[in-house]
Order: structure tokens, then sequence, then C-alpha cells
């Protein structure tokens, strides 16, 4: 019998390992305290991993050492190489590997189920007729093995086509099939059927599983395709989190307390954060689950950008010169920061201003950049202290009483398009009511260049609009060496 009795030594070290995860995720909820949340999880996942070695026979000392370094290795190159703004396909990519060891842990353990102490003593039955008794795999590890592998190919697929869209090597518009809804559906309830075969079986039936594996390769690619542009960051999360359900269920198959304990906390904190960013977006929860449910195929590229409307450009000094009149100054920062690396200077900026009299706050979208928080990390290194900085609903009603809004290479977070243009493909998502401001200051490189969604910007040719055009960095820079 499989009782799997774990040594209390074990016990409490995994619930420690586990309490640190949890204080890491407090830790990292907000900006101050997120380097101590880091802190907290390397303790914890130090922990979780030399227990594991320590009272696992599962190699030598050296073969440990070998697969870690190889491991570690690759792990620091490529940390080391990523820019920042190339994180969110990074972060999609290493999902895939969590949901890709899924489906290799689940193969492995019913290929040799002794080796995962999974076997139980059973009655063999043959048409209909008991013949005796064996061993076979434990209907529950069965139900594990089999949600895990599922959850874990989906979540291998999926990562990497949001991984593909991400990067640019594929289109990131929605690819909406036709029927689609029914698609998924039937493929789900077929997995749930081979699960139910797979698990009630005499035997593991190694053809239902192999069914159920491919059916969930097949689902996973199915459901992200047709999710687009601006729902991205969203599929990201969410694919956190299914890869934090998929190790719970390896945890499981391993009898691993500490890999259940993690899963748990990443699938559910994932979910959360997606559940999150679907309200900040205005996105139904579900439709996005569904994969792109209610996407209107019609107006999902957009309209490009048209360069032949009228536009004012502006120089430094014009900016510089308006700044320093100004009393309120709203700085609304995005991608195109990151890009340029202009924290640092817009602080000199913002800092000049504030010598001057003038209040400046800084305006952070939930889906500004390329990843959740990822203009409250920017502001942050430049050390642009936390109580100028306001999330949306907090600040966007004081565009009223803005004398300048400055917008610093974002573009889709201030479309008005997301609340005017039913065909739009943000539209529904809520954006910065830039246009309510005295002055719009936009700064981005070319006229040409559209936002993540692809579409055209209304605030560009706004009679209050001054454009800006040039790489972010250079362009404050000259603005904080017009205002000295
Ligand atoms: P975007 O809409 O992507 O616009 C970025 C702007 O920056 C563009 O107008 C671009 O125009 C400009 N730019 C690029 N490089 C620049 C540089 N070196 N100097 C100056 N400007 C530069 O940015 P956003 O407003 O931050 O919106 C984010 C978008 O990304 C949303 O659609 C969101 O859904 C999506 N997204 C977000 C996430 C997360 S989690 N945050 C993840 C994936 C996708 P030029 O090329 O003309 O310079």
């Amino acid at each position: 019998m499989n009782t799997h009795a774990v040594n209390p030594w074990v016990a409490l070290a995994y619930l420690i390992a586990g309490v640190l995860f949890i204080l890491a995720l407090r830790g990292l909820s907000s900006p101050s305290t997120s380097r101590m949340g880091n802190r907290f999880g390397m303790a914890g996942m130090l922990i979780a991993v030399v227990t594991t070695l320590v009272t696992h026979d599962i190699a030598g000392l050296g073969e440990t050492l070998i697969a870690i370094g190889v491991g570690g290795g690759i792990g620091w190159l490529i940390a080391r190489r990523i820019a920042m703004t190339d994180m969110p396909q990074l972060v999609a990519a290493f999902h895939s590997l969590v949901g890709l060891a899924a489906v290799l842990v689940g193969w492995a353990a019913f290929l040799n189920p002794s080796a995962f102490d999974l076997l139980v003593v059973g009655d063999i039955i043959q048409a209909g007729n008991l013949v005796g008794i064996g061993t076979t795999i434990a209907a529950a590890s069965r139900i594990e093995m089999a949600l895990g592998v599922a959850i874990g190919a989906i979540t291998f697929s999926g990562s990497v086509i949001a991984f593909l869209k991400l990067a640019g090597k594929m289109s990131g518009a929605p690819i909406l099939l036709p029927g689609r809804h029914v698609i998924n559906l039937g493929i789900i309830v077929a997995i749930v059927v081979l699960t139910a075969l797979f698990a009630t079986g005499n035997v593991a039936q190694g053809e239902y599983f192999a069914a159920l594996t491919v059916l969930a390769f097949i689902v996973g690619f199915l459901l992200i395709i047709p999710i687009g542009g601006a729902d991205m960051p969203v599929v990201v999360s969410m694919l956190n989190s299914y890869s934090g359900w998929a190790a719970a269920a390896m945890g499981f198959t391993l009898h691993n307390t500490a890999m259940i304990i993690t899963g748990a906390l990443v699938g559910s904190s994932g979910a959360i954060l997606s559940y999150i960013m679907c309200r900040a977006m205005n996105r139904s929860f579900i439709s996005v689950i569904a994969g792109g449910f209610g996407a209107d195929s019609s107006g999902a590229s957009g309209d490009a950008v048209k360069t032949d409307r009228p536009w004012k450009r502006g120089s430094a000094e014009d900016a510089a010169f308006m700044l320093k009149q100004a009393e309120n100054v709203i700085i609304i920062p995005g991608y195109g920061m990151a890009v340029a690396q202009a924290q640092h200077a817009l602080r000199e900026m913002g800092d000049m201003l504030k010598a001057e009299g003038v209040n400046v706050k800084y305006a952070i979208h939930p889906v500004a950049g390329r990843m959740p928080g990822h203009m409250n990390v920017l502001l942050a290194e430049a050390n642009v202290p936390y109580d100028e900085v306001f999330e949306l609903e907090d600040i966007n009603s004081e565009f009223a009483q803005a004398d300048v809004a400055f917008i610093i290479g974002a573009n889709d977070v201030v479309n008005p398009a997301a609340k005017t243009d039913k065909g739009s493909p943000i539209y529904g998502m809520p954006v910065f009511d830039v246009g309510n401001a005295k002055t719009v200051m936009f700064i981005k490189r070319s006229m040409g260049g559209a936002g993540y969604a692809g579409v055209d910007n209304e605030v560009f040719y706004m009679d209050q609009t001054m454009m800006l055009l040039s790489d972010a960095k250079k362009m404050v820079e000259e603005i904080v060496k017009a205002l000295d």
C-alpha cells in the first residue's frame, strides 16, 4: 500500500518553506517591501530544494550538482542578457517549461509507477471475470496524473503561443476560428471523459492517457490564438496560474507537500492577479479564460495610424517653457519610457519642476508597459517617491485640473478609442482622460509608430496636443537642459 508516511522534520521544513512563500507574496505586494519578499521566496525555495534532495533517493550528489550547475547556469545567462522590455515573453517561455515538466512527470509516473510508489493491490478482471489479484496504479493517483498532464499540456502549448505573440514572432492580432467555443468545449468535455475512463478502468490504460495528453496540447493552442493585443497581459498571468496548478498536481503525484503548497500559491495568486487585471481592463474573466469570447473579428485589427491629418509639433524648449508655467503636471509613462530607459532623466525633470513650485504626479495604468508593475519598478529604480505615484482610478479625475498631461512613451493607455470606438481592439479598457488637461505633451519617436494594439490615437490630433517626436530619454534630457 502507498501510505506515504512523512517524516515530521520534513513536514516542518516544508511548512517553513510554505510560510516563507506566503511572506514572499505579501512582500511583493508593494514596491517598498518587494526586495524583502524576493529574499523570503529565495530562502523558502532553498529550504524546499535542500529538504527534497536530502530526503529523497533521487540521484547521486555529483549528478545533482551537475544538473543544478547546468540549469542554474542557463538561468543566470538568460537573466543577465534579457532586456527588461522582453520580460513578458521570457515569463511565457518559462511557464511553458513548467507545463512540459508536469507532462513529463505524469508520463514518467505512468510508465514507472512503482518508482513513484503509486501501485496498489487490486482485482484483475478480464472479460468481466475475476481472474486474480495484481498491482495497478491507484485510481486517485491516476486522476492526479491525468489532471497534472492535462493542465501541464494546456500550459505548455498556450505559453508557446503567448511567447510567439509577445516576441513578435507571430501576429499579435486575434485569430478567430469559426465555432471555436464549440470546438474548445467539445475538447474539454472529451478530456474529462477520457480522465474518467483512465481513472476507473481495471488497469490504467495508456491509450486514454495518450489521447487526453494530445487533446490538452491542442486545446492550449486553441485557447490562446484568439486572444490578441491588449488582452495579452491577462493571458500571461492566467498561464502563470495554470503553471501553478500543474505544479500542484505534480506535487500530488510525487507526494511532495512543498510542491503542492507552492503550486497552489502560484495557481491562486495568478488567478487573483488575472481577475484584478480583467477588472482593470474591463474584461470578463470567463471570456478571457474561454479564449477571446465575444471578441469582434471585424474591428480586431483596428485602424492603422493616419499621418495625413493635421497635428502640431513642439520642441524641448517649448515644452520646458510651458512646464515651468504650469501649476499641476501629470506624467503618464508607458512602454516607450522603458525602451528608452528614460526614468532617471524623467525623475530629474520632475525634481526641477518641483523646485519651481510645480505640483508633479505620476499616473500608472495597470497594463502600461509590458508586464504588471513595469512602470512602478522603473520609477522606483529612479527613486521617484511612492507618494507621487498614483493608480488610474485614483488620479483620472484630476486631469480636469491639470495644466499639462505629459505622456512619455505611452499610447494605448491614453487612447480615447477605448471609450468611443466599439470596433477597436482596446474598446472597454479604461484609459487616462488626458483630453481633459489644458495641454497634452506626447513623446514618441514618430507619427507612424502605433502602440501595442496597433491603432491610431485621436490624442495626436487634438488642438491642445504638442507632439514631441524623439527618443524619450533624449527628449527629456533636452527638456532638463532647457529648464536649467
Ligand atoms: P504602447 O501602447 O505599447 O505604446 C508605446 C509607445 O511608445 C508607442 O507609441 C511608441 O511609438 C513609443 N516608443 C517606443 N519606443 C520609444 C522610445 N525609445 N522613445 C519614445 N517613445 C517610444 O504602450 P502603453 O501605453 O504602455 O500600453 C501598453 C500596451 O501593451 C497595452 O496595449 C497593453 O495591453 C499591452 N501589454 C501590456 C502588458 C502588461 S502586463 N503591462 C503585457 C503585454 C502587452 P514610436 O514607435 O513612434 O516611438
